[in-house]
């Protein structure tokens, strides 16, 4: 006899991420295709890049909090979405960097470490990204049971440091109207104090 599979749950919140996450992506190509980017082409790329970044990396880290607080069944499979939003977050990164290394400093290496040095918010963006270069790298797997569970977890708990780095990028940046700015700000640092009592009370368990 067959038993028939039950669908993977998970399915349908990956896929409904996936389009979402893609499709600014595709957006973006696509208009930067036909020429319609507006009359500042190159800073609409890095703005709009930048600020997918934010958006994604927030969304990645606000998905364990809402599932263990709400305990709700029904958002259970939203935990298997949690690698593809940090891919995507470290996606939307590297697209932010290279626009802005190609359009801003015609990917001249001198001019760019200049800048890292000149402009703090440079620096920090830059901290930001690299921090979450080995957690692309670590995301498989593979690299998973290579690393071991706890290894894992530490290591991948440098994505605070990197939402730090760029909360600060952001406020910095902003001259005129700084209430967007804290505002992420004020939620990554409301998701770290999550993180930071989850993190003790295991601590604190036998
Ligand atoms: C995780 C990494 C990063 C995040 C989350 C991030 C986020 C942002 C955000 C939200 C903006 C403002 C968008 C807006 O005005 O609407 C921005 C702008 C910008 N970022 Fe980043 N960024 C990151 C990394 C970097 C890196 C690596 C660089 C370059 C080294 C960089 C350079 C810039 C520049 C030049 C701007 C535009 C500033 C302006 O228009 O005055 N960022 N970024």
């Amino acid at each position: 006899m067959f038993t028939r599979q039950r669908p993977d749950p998970s399915l349908f919140p990956r896929l409904l991420f996936f389009v979402n996450a893609a499709l600014p992506a595709l957006l973006l190509g696509w208009d930067s295709f036909n020429g319609r980017l507006g009359t500042n082409p190159q800073e609409y790329l890095i703005r709009t890049t930048g600020m997918l970044t934010l958006i994604l990396m927030t969304a990645t880290l606000t998905i364990s909090p809402l599932v263990k607080i709400t305990r709700s069944p029904a958002l259970l499979p939203m935990m298997k979405v949690r690698r593809m939003a940090g891919l995507f977050t470290f996606f939307y990164a590297a697209l932010h960097a290279l626009s802005y290394s190609w359009f801003d400093k015609e990917l001249d290496v001198r001019l760019i470490v200049a800048d890292l040095l000149r402009r703090p918010f440079i620096f920090l963006g830059m901290f930001a990204f690299i921090l979450l270069v080995p957690l692309a790298i670590t995301s498989t797997k593979r690299m998973v049971r290579r690393l071991g569970g706890r290894r894992w977890n530490l290591l991948h708990r440098l994505v605070y440091l990197s939402a730090i780095a760029a909360s600060v990028h952001y406020y910095l940046l902003v001259r005129a109207d700084k209430l967007l700015p804290l505002a992420f700000a004020t939620t990554l640092f409301l998701l770290l104090l999550w993180r930071g009592r989850d993190w003790s009370r295991r601590i604190g368990q036998p």
